[in-house]
């Protein structure tokens, strides 16, 4: 997507040879203008696959997903990374382990939302090592929905995720690849 692509250019940071700061329009302060164009992309792509709900995961996939679901109008669904207190219903867990950041949390999804009816996208702000994104395709499926694509706004081509999801026959559309980040250089 030309418009993300010189946005990432233009104010993308590298830091080291893993990460990709994009705070100032993405992860902290967020540009709503390029969210929109963000949605309507991802609706272009997944308009035909009966879509009944958009899946994200908190917190910055959050904005993007936002506007999907608006373009698509349809209910977004945000799993937590940990139960809520409020959250008294029926849930299932999975843990995800975040390599990026060194952490384990337990991706938490309430019953009442998913069902066997439901074709689901997921659409999240990175893909680096899959776990996040095959986190919630586990929660999805245990709960009988139909994972019919995955969105994601930057990918880290250099990192495994990819493979590790389209191994298990998952779609996959990326809107800007990154195929290096060396010595503050980004590589698209
Ligand atoms: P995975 O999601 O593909 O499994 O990768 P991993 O666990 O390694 O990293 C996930 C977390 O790290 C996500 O944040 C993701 O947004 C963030 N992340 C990964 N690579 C980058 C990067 O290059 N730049 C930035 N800015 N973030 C990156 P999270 O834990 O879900 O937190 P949140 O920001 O969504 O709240």
């Amino acid at each position: 997507m030309k418009e993300l692509i010189e946005e990432i250019k233009e104010k993308g940071i590298a830091i080291g040879n893993e990460i990709l700061k994009v705070d100032s329009f993405l992860n902290h302060q967020v540009d709503v203008k390029l969210m929109k164009k963000i949605g309507k992309e991802f609706f272009e792509y997944f308009k035909n696959k009966n879509i009944t709900k958009v899946v994200t995961i908190e917190s910055s996939g959050i904005a993007p997903a936002t506007m999907t679901a608006l373009e698509l109008d349809v209910p977004l669904l945000i799993l937590k990374k940990k139960k809520p207190n409020t959250m008294e219903d029926e849930f299932i867990q999975t843990t995800v382990k975040s390599f990026t950041k060194g952490n384990e949390y337990k991706l938490t999804i309430s019953k009442k939302y998913i069902n066997p009816n439901d074709n689901v996208i997921i659409i999240d702000d990175f893909l680096a090592n899959g776990e996040s994104c095959l986190g919630a395709i586990r929660l999805i499926e245990e709960l009988g929905g139909k994972v019919q694509g995955i969105g994601i706004v930057i990918e880290k081509s250099f990192q495994p995720g990819r493979e590790k999801i389209e191994k298990r026959g998952y779609d996959i559309y990326s809107l800007a690849r990154i195929k290096k980040l060396e010595n503050g250089k980004i590589e698209m």
